[in-house]
């Protein structure tokens, strides 16, 4: 069986730098056209200068002859002005503005503590549309880590949507039936993307006889009725809901340990992964809206015009893939994926 798409998009992605960069990048581009690439560099990409310098360190890293657009992002921190999002506004290549309660995940220590120091500058987001993608989960340490993003709707999301109405928002990589339903019920203004390990395991896959370090990311895996919830989500049609695969390469060395990263690598197989999400619901007909469209409608730009061929023929990835000095290990890393890429032209 073969299965012709739209070429897709990838909403949500880290492609890091340096070393880090030149491993991953052609993984995305073999899939996506385009990308919004996230900004939680050391240090983070906090103004449109360094994000058009980021930018063409990715365009350089490309393989020769790959297609792909890296959809830029910024760092907001306290410091984030008005004059900031002027300016990426006007670069043309900044499409959103990156929002980490401090201390919540991988890179996040520059972020905000208090969004209410903020107001000039989201209200100059509201004005530009430029759209707020969200890391919706509180930090408060008195909240369960399996509890934190449905506490962060309540204590900072619903607000945000009331304060901002005119501001386009992205819920990233949800993980609840409540943040499915936070965004079912808000306007069209909100809208959320899913990665495909939320879509494929539940929780119990982080002690799959013994502790899975490579299954662990954050917002954490749920319980199977989040789960289900998501992928209810993800195949019903509704624009709101576009792919983000979240993909967050760490090194080997950096997941193997006593604390380990949170981050799954799942960009060498990213469409393929959501395919096989999508089958197992019956649900292949209404993969391409997600990967293809919501986003891009959603961005208001173009839905693009290429097309991407899967095959239903399983494959194995390799159980690591070279990652500047160390390795790096890949989802499914040695079991098998059920839809592989048609070669170029095929
Ligand atoms: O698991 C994650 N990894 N979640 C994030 O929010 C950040 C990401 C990363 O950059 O590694
Ligand atoms: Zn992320």
């Amino acid at each position: 069986m073969r299965l012709t798409l739209t070429r897709p998009d990838d909403w949500h992605l880290h492609l890091r730098d340096g070393p880090a960069l030149g491993a991953v990048l052609a993984h995305t581009a073999e899939r996506f056209a385009r990308a919004i690439v996230m900004p939680n560099l050391k240090p983070p990409v906090t103004t449109t200068e360094a994000a058009g310098a980021y930018r063409a360190r990715i365009l350089a890293a490309l393989p020769a002859g790959a297609s792909f657009e890296p959809l830029m992002t910024l760092y907001l921190t306290e410091s984030t002005s008005p004059a900031e999002i002027e300016r990426a506004r006007a670069s043309g290549f900044v499409h959103a503005v990156k929002y980490y309660p401090a201390g919540a995940t991988t890179h996040s220590d520059a972020g905000v503590h208090d969004l209410a120091r903020l107001e000039a500058t989201l209200a100059r987001m509201e004005e530009l549309d430029l759209p707020l993608l969200v890391h919706g989960e509180v930090t408060d340490p008195a909240v369960d880590t399996f509890d934190r993003e449905k506490v962060f709707i309540e204590r900072v999301l619903a607000g945000l949507v009331r304060r901002y109405p005119g501001l386009r928002i992205v819920f990233e990589h949800i993980t609840t039936r409540e943040a499915v339903e936070f965004v079912a019920a808000a306007g069209a203004r909100l809208a959320a993307t899913i990665t495909p390990q939320h879509l494929l395991l539940n929780r119990s896959a982080l002690f799959d006889g013994g502790i899975r370090p490579h299954n662990y990311c954050l917002p954490v895996l749920k319980r199977e009725h989040h789960r289900l919830a998501l992928l209810a989500a993800a195949t019903g049609g509704s624009p709101k809901y576009f792919l983000g695969t979240d993909s967050a390469p760490h090194a080997r060395g950096q997941k193997e340990t006593a604390c380990g990263c949170a981050g799954i690598y799942s960009s060498h197989a990213a469409i393929e992964l959501y395919a096989e999400a999508f089958e197992s619901v019956n649900a292949l007909s209404r993969l391409e809206g997600f990967a293809s469209f919501h986003g891009a409608d959603f961005y208001r730009l173009a839905r693009n015009s290429a097309t991407l061929t899967l095959i239903r023929e399983a494959w194995t990835p390799a159980p690591s893939y070279p990652f500047g000095a160390d390795v790096l290990v890949p989802f499914r890393a040695g079991s098998p994926v059920a839809w592989r890429l048609a070669p170029a032209g095929g």
